[in-house]
């Protein structure tokens, strides 16, 4: 057996970024916050390097590909990937940057295609990612190996119950022990049907001032917002008509916080259930307990919200699933869609797409609520004084513990536990060299933990 050198692009090599250790940052067993972590450059750079790089990172749907050819285009972290399906009908990820000079070889959202060719100088990759053809090829040395060139593929890609995901990592775990013990609050959105999930309606994808951070966080923990950002909304759609005090400020719930870093805080009541009444008409809820057990039906499968350590949320009340691509210090991009069960009639499905858009689409009544919360955060990050505060993380601290109804820790639904437990992975992240810094030499001993 012969083995291929490695390519130059096999690993991030280059000058080594700085890194700082952010433990002083973030004082979790007295729930303390540096706002330094929202505003710094260098802690930025460091994200990209040690939380994005390495982690399993959400990349699209299955059911966006349904024969080969089929392409998707995304990012992951900063990163711009193409996701398609090759001839052979497999799944793979490419940077989607050319070889030659960086190019963007692919500068579609999405299509099918046989090749991806660059529109700077020519270079065309075929959909498993290999360098077919070189205009002026003659000109180039004979020592240029044209199967050396092809595009830089991810290292793992896997997918949970129609969720594609991928990462950077060699050494990362597989994809079902990276999502811990979130399966089961998951799988109250994407095991209710038999027939699995699909995606309807297209990404809408939006702008927001705002660190990355404070979306992930607030998905992962944060139902203490509700009562009070969303008041007008609630409003409407109180079904007394008496505002939200008493139908949502007194919710029993959970939050459950997994040690991976990810969370889903959930309300529990005997009426929970789906909001819309075509969706809420069309389920058999005693086919809903016999499939999810009572538990998750009267707990995480309807309103409540959660996220897959670091920046993929989802809202199983209304089939949202959505990204928060960083996009600088001060920006994130937000890229959501509409899961719905496979076998929902059409009405169903549109029904379940237009409450979604209605809630929580970029114009939605509770997503304008929480835009305007994180930019506004965000906004006041940059002062000297402002940006150097202590933040208050200390709710539900020392509530936590095993209810003996839902798995692992849980902890009171007003809680900051799931955000305690996000920035606990995010601090052992930033503070331990990624794989490819060890394997460009670039640890000291101060690095290693
Ligand atoms: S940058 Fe792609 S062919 Fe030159
Ligand atoms: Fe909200």
């Amino acid at each position: 057996m012969t083995t291929t050198p490695a390519r130059p692009s096999d690993r991030p090599a280059g000058v080594p970024e700085p890194s700082v250790d952010v433990g002083g940052y973030v004082d979790l067993d007295r729930g303390l916050i540096d706002r330094t972590i929202f505003r710094d450059d260098v802690l930025y750079r460091q994200e990209l390097r040690r939380v994005f790089a390495p982690s399993w990172l959400f990349l699209a749907h299955e059911s966006q590909f349904a024969k080969p050819g089929d392409f998707f285009t995304t990012y992951m972290g900063e990163d711009p990937v193409i996701v398609t399906m090759g001839r052979d009908r497999k799944l793979r990820a490419f940077l989607n940057a050319c070889r030659h000079r960086g190019m963007r070889v692919c500068r579609a959202d999405a299509g099918a295609t046989k090749a991806f060719t660059c529109s700077y100088h020519g270079w065309a990759y075929d959909t498993s990612g290999k360098l077919i053809n070189v205009p002026n090829g003659e000109d180039y040395p004979a020592h240029f190996e044209q199967e050396k060139w092809g595009l830089v593929e991810v290292a793992q890609l896997d997918t949970y119950k129609g969720l594609v995901f991928a990462t950077w990592n060699p050494e990362a775990p597989p994809l079902r022990e990276a999502l811990g013990g979130l399966g089961w609050y998951l799988d109250a959105m994407l095991d209710r049907d038999p027939e699995g999930t699909e995606v309807v309606g297209g990404v809408h994808k939006w702008v927001l001032e705002g660190n990355w951070k404070l979306a992930a966080e607030q998905f992962a923990s944060d139902w203490y917002h509700v009562n009070i950002s969303h008041a007008s909304a609630l409003m409407v759609m109180s079904p007394t008509g008496k505002g939200p005090k008493t139908e949502i400020v007194q919710t029993p719930g959970r939050q459950y916080a997994d040690p991976l870093g990810h969370g889903h805080g959930f309300p529990t009541h005997p009426k929970s259930r789906f909001d819309d009444r075509v969706v809420h008409g069309w389920y058999d809820y005693e086919a809903l307990r016999e499939r999810l057990g009572d538990a998750r039906v009267e707990g995480p499968m309807t309103t409540g919200h959660g996220t897959v350590f670091p920046n993929f949320s989802y809202l199983p009340v209304n089939g949202s699933i959505r990204v928060w691509h960083p996009r600088g210090l001060d920006r994130m991009e937000v890229w959501a869609w509409t899961l719905v069960d496979r076998s929902m009639p059409d009405e169903v499905k549109d029904a379940q797409r237009i409450y979604n858009l209605r809630t929580f689409g970029p114009s939605g009544i509770f997503e304008q609520d929480d835009g305007e919360n994180w930019s506004e955060v965000q906004a006041t990050a940059h002062g000297f004084m402002a940006g150097s505060m202590t933040l208050n993380y200390q709710m539900g601290l020392g509530l936590e513990g095993e209810d003996g109804v839902h798995p692992g820790t849980t902890g009171h639904l007003y809680s900051d536990g799931a955000a305690r437990g996000f920035y606990t992975r995010w601090r052992d992240l930033m503070n331990t060299p990624a794989w490819h810094e060890k394997a460009a030499g670039q640890v000291t001993e101060k690095d290693t933990p």
